[in-house]
């Protein structure tokens, strides 16, 4: 029996000040001018407006605006945003409400118009502090601009922020990896993400690979020291990259990795959604490219694709998601979600264990060990029907 879980909502806003050459989201340089920001949030809410009949009378525990650089978004957008959605869905109470910022993008008195639009959380892209490494990275910003926007956030009276950080970077040492986590501790967040630097597909970085990139040794040496760095600040690892003060761990990310429900409005964004009335889960994503999303917003043609999750992928979607939790997940929890029995994952879960990945915990759950964290691929494939 599949059980609707929390619901949250993605907005997407996809435009950047300049494409940074690491980066695959759906981003886009808007070139001159500014972006049309009137238009696109008129279509986030024709957008929302076409998927509520697959929400009715639920209610959303988070929002996340995600990008692109959100924080180039005018407060009264913003606003505008929030204020439609919450005139057309249910918001529990205290909601948390994020907004990605890029530090290159903030101006005075931008984040407490943010707060008063009901924005609670932010998330910095800070990626280094360091100056040489920051333009390597192709950023707009350098450390010191970083350090200036985290102090106008905290003036404006936010208490919970994030700070994104990647490390195994061109041309990084282990010493270097560790001051920029020192450095992003000194700032008291209640929230780090600390990812490796990927080489994805179709970015300037995988055409031309930049000089310097630390091996995998030297990448997990980073990983290691950072989580140590981390922990000894009091910031608990609960997943592969995100670390959080106690109480603080991202409720909108934490219900993505607990195959929890979303839906995703805006150019390119993915919503998934228990329908309990058809026991089925619906996959949706919206035209990728914001000109033609924009042009279909709300209708059909905005829509890039449905697609159910038929009952033989679920394990693995689940795996996917739920294996990246240092606390794992119960069988509880993977009924209510999948609306499978347990009984369908004995094989692998049998194979995982013996294999050293994965453990019950004393209270039940089933948690990936510490090799099983550095295997994740090959213990989520073991899940895949085949
Ligand atoms: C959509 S970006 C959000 C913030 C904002 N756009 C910015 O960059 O300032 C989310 C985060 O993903 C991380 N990220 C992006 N591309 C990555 C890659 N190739 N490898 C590892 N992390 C990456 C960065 O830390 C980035 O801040
Ligand atoms: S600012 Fe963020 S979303 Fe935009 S290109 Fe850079 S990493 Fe990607």
């Amino acid at each position: 029996m599949l059980i609707p879980p929390p619901l949250s909502l993605y907005v997407h806003l996809p435009w950047c000040v300049r494409k940074c050459p690491y980066c695959d989201f759906n981003s886009h340089e808007f070139g001159g001018g500014t972006p049309p920001f009137d238009a696109y949030v008129d279509a986030l809410l024709a957008d929302l407006d076409q998927d509520l009949p697959l929400v009715w009378g639920r209610t959303v525990h988070s929002v996340f605006f995600g990008g692109g650089t959100p924080s180039l978004f005018p407060a009264d957008a913003i606003e505008r945003i929030l204020q439609g959605a919450a005139a057309r869905l249910r918001f529990a109470p205290q909601a948390e409400i994020t907004l990605e910022t890029n530090p290159g993008t903030t101006e005075h008195g931008r984040f407490e118009d943010y707060r008063r639009a009901g924005v609670n959380r932010l998330s910095f892209g800070i990626q280094t502090f360091d100056d040489a490494c920051l333009a390597r990275l192709g950023r707009i910003h350098d450390g010191a601009q970083a350090a200036a926007a985290i102090e106008l956030a905290r003036q404006a009276g936010f208490d919970n922020f994030n700070l994104d950080l990647m490390y195994a970077l061109p041309g990084q040492t282990l010493a270097m990896a560790a001051a920029d986590v020192t450095r992003a501790i000194e700032f008291a967040p209640t929230h780090i993400s600390h990812y490796q630097l990927t080489l994805e597909p179709n970015t300037v970085f995988a055409a031309r690979p930049p000089a310097g990139i630390p091996d995998d040794d030297l990448a997990w040496d980073m990983q290691e020291q950072c989580q140590a760095l981390l922990a000894e600040a009091g910031y608990a690892q609960y997943e592969v990259s995100a670390y959080a003060r106690p109480g603080r761990r991202c409720a909108h990310n934490l219900n993505y990795w607990r195959f929890g429900d979303y839906l995703g409005i805006g150019a390119g964004a993915h919503g998934k959604l228990t329908l309990g009335s058809e026991q089925s889960i619906l996959r949706r994503w919206k035209s990728k490219h914001p000109a033609a999303w924009l042009a279909g917003a709300g209708t059909p043609s905005g829509i890039g694709g449905d697609e159910s999750i038929e009952p033989a992928r679920r394990p693995f979607e689940f795996m996917l998601n739920a294996l990246r939790l240092v606390d794992g997940f119960t069988l509880a929890e993977f009924e209510a979600t999948t609306g499978l029995p347990p009984t369908v994952i004995d094989g692998p879960l049998e194979t995982a264990t013996r294999n050293g990945w994965l453990q019950r915990s004393d209270d039940g759950r089933i948690v990936p060990t510490e090799l099983g964290r550095r295997f994740t691929n090959d213990v989520v494939s073991l899940f895949l029907d085949d």
